[in-house]
C-alpha cells in the first residue's frame, strides 16, 4: 500500500527537497506550507496534495490533517520541518523575538505532533520526524535562543518516544548541518537587526568569518532529504538522524570523547583569535 507524509514548511529549501524526494520514491505527499504556491513542484500528480499550515495556527494545522487523510485514507509519516533561525546576543534579545522563534521552532512542534497522535493511534502505526540542527549537539554562541528552541524539542522527542511506543508510533530527530543554500540564514535577516551590539561586534565578525572557513563542506538539501527518508523507513529503533559532515563532526565530538575534551575544542573552535 502507497504510503503518505505529511511534511510542513515546503516552500524552499529542506523541506521541499523531502517533498521532491518522497514524490520519487511514490509516496503520496500533503506538502504544506504557510502560502501555497503550487507552481514549485513542477507538473500536478495525484500523489501531491498541497495545502495551506502554519504551524502557530492550530486550526490551520488541524485542516491539513484532515484534508490529508481525506485525499490518502491516512498519513503514515509527519515531518515538523518549518522553522525559522536567529542570530543575535542574548541580551539584545526582546521578548517578542524570543517567542517569535519558540513559537514556530518549538510550540509549533509540539501542537502538530499533539495533532497527530489520535489519528496514527486510529491507525495503529505512524512516524514522526522532528527536524532539528546540528546546533542542538553542539551548541555555538549568538544562537542562544534557536539552539534552546531545537533543545527542547529535542528532549520532547526522545521523551515522546517512550510515550508511544506502546502504540506503533516511531519518533525520531533529523539534525542537519548548516546549508547556506536554503532560505533560512535570508529569512531571518530582518528580524536579527540591531540584535548583536557594539561590545559583541569584534567577537561576532572574528568568529562567523573563522565559521564561513568551517573545515567541513556545507550540508546538502540531498543529505538531509537522504536522512529523513531513512528515518522514514527505518524499522529500528534509531531516535537520530545526522545529516552533513558538520553534524558528524559535532557529534563525534560530543560523543566519543570526554566533556573536557569536547568543551576545550568547542572553545577553540569560537575563539576569533585562535
Ligand atoms: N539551513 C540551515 O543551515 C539549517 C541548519 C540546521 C537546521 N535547519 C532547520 O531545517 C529546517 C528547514 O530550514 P531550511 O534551511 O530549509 O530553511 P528555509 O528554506 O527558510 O525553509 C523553512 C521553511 O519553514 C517554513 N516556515 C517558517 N515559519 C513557518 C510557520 N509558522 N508555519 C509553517 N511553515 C513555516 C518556511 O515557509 P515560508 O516560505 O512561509 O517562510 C519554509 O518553507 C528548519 O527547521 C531549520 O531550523 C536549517
Amino acid at each position: 500500500m502507497t504510503k503518505t507524509i505529511l511534511i510542513t514548511g515546503t516552500s524552499s529549501g529542506y523541506g521541499k527537497a523531502m517533498a521532491d524526494l518522497f514524490l520519487a520514491r511514490g509516496w503520496n505527499v500533503v506538502a504544506t506550507m504557510r502560502r501555497p504556491e503550487p507552481g514549485i513542484f513542477g507538473n500536478a500528480s495525484d500523489q501531491l496534495k498541497i495545502l495551506p499550515l502554519d504551524v502557530t495556527d492550530p486550526d490551520s494545522i488541524d485542516r491539513a490533517i484532515a484534508d490529508g487523510v481525506a485525499a490518502f485514507g491516512g498519513i503514515d509519516v509527519l515531518v515538523n520541518n518549518a522553522g525559522i533561525g536567529l542570530a543575535s546576543a542574548v541580551e539584545a534579545t526582546p521578548d517578542s523575538t524570543l517567542r517569535e522563534i519558540f513559537e514556530t521552532n518549538t510550540f509549533g512542534v509540539f501542537a502538530t505532533c499533539r495533532a497527530i497522535i489520535p489519528q496514527m493511534r486510529k491507525q495503529g502505526h505512524g512516524t514522526i520526524i522532528n527536524v532539528t540542527s546540528s546546533v542542538a549537539i553542539g551548541p555555538m554562541p549568538l544562537v542562544a535562543i534557536y539552539t534552546g528552541s531545537k533543545c527542547a524539542v529535542e528532549g520532547y522527542s526522545e521523551s515522546l518516544s517512550y510515550e508511544l511506543d506502546m502504540f506503533n508510533i516511531k519518533v525520531r530527530l533529523v539534525e542537519p548541518g548548516l546549508a547556506p543554500t536554503t532560505r533560512f540564514a535570508a529569512n531571518g535577516g530582518e528580524r536579527m537587526q540591531g540584535l548583536i551590539p557594539a561590545d559583541y561586534q569584534a567577537f561576532a565578525h572574528g568568529f562567523f568569518a573563522k565559521m564561513a572557513q568551517y573545515p567541513t563542506p556545507y550540508c546538502t538539501e540531498a543529505e538531509v532529504a537522504g536522512a529523513t527518508f531513512l528515518a522514514a523507513t527505518d524499522e529500528g529503533q534509531q531516535l537520530r538522524y545526522l545529516a552533513g559532515a558538520d553534524t558528524r563532526l559535532l557529534a563525534e565530538l560530543r560523543w566519543s570523547t570526554s566533556e573536557d575534551h569536547y568543551l576545550a575544542k568547542m572553545r577553540e573552535m569560537f575563539d576569533p583569535l585562535g
